[in-house]
């Protein structure tokens, strides 16, 4: 087991971000955020929370967004679990060596200060996201 990784946020995408923000209003979540446009994966992201729980509403504004294509399989549905971790190149290389494989780059997340995040893929746990403290 990775000890160091915290639950940072749920990963939920979104078809209308506006739509869905007030859905989640109607269900009780706060927005703890603005609209924020990620240009690294054309996404719009917005975050909102409940009970302690954070959710990240993630709506491609383009046909060539990474996510763009996970649309017609999920539609509105939770896709991925985002832990922060103090080393994220040392946690992507043990994650690695242990059943889990990379799908992009550490890159810069806009949404949240900027700070660097990755995606991996798991065989049997399906998508993470890792957030660099
Ligand atoms: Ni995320």
């Amino acid at each position: 087991m990775i000890s160091t990784l915290k639950i940072h946020h749920i990963g939920y995408l979104v078809k209308k971000i506006e739509k869905a923000q007030s859905q989640f209003l109607t269900l009780g979540y706060q927005v703890v955020s603005k609209i924020c446009r990620d240009e690294y994966r054309k996404v719009d992201i917005l975050f909102m929370e409940k009970d302690g729980y954070r959710i990240e509403l993630v709506s491609p504004y383009s046909e060539d967004s990474v996510v763009y294509g996970l649309m017609s399989r999920y539609k509105n549905s939770p896709y991925h679990i985002c832990y922060e971790t103090d080393d994220l190149e040392t946690t992507a290389a043990e994650l690695c060596s242990d059943g889990f494989t990379a799908i992009d780059e550490a890159t810069p997340a806009p949404a949240i200060k900027g700070r660097r995040v990755q995606f991996l893929m798991g065989r049997y746990s399906g998508m993470i996201e890792l957030l660099e403290n």
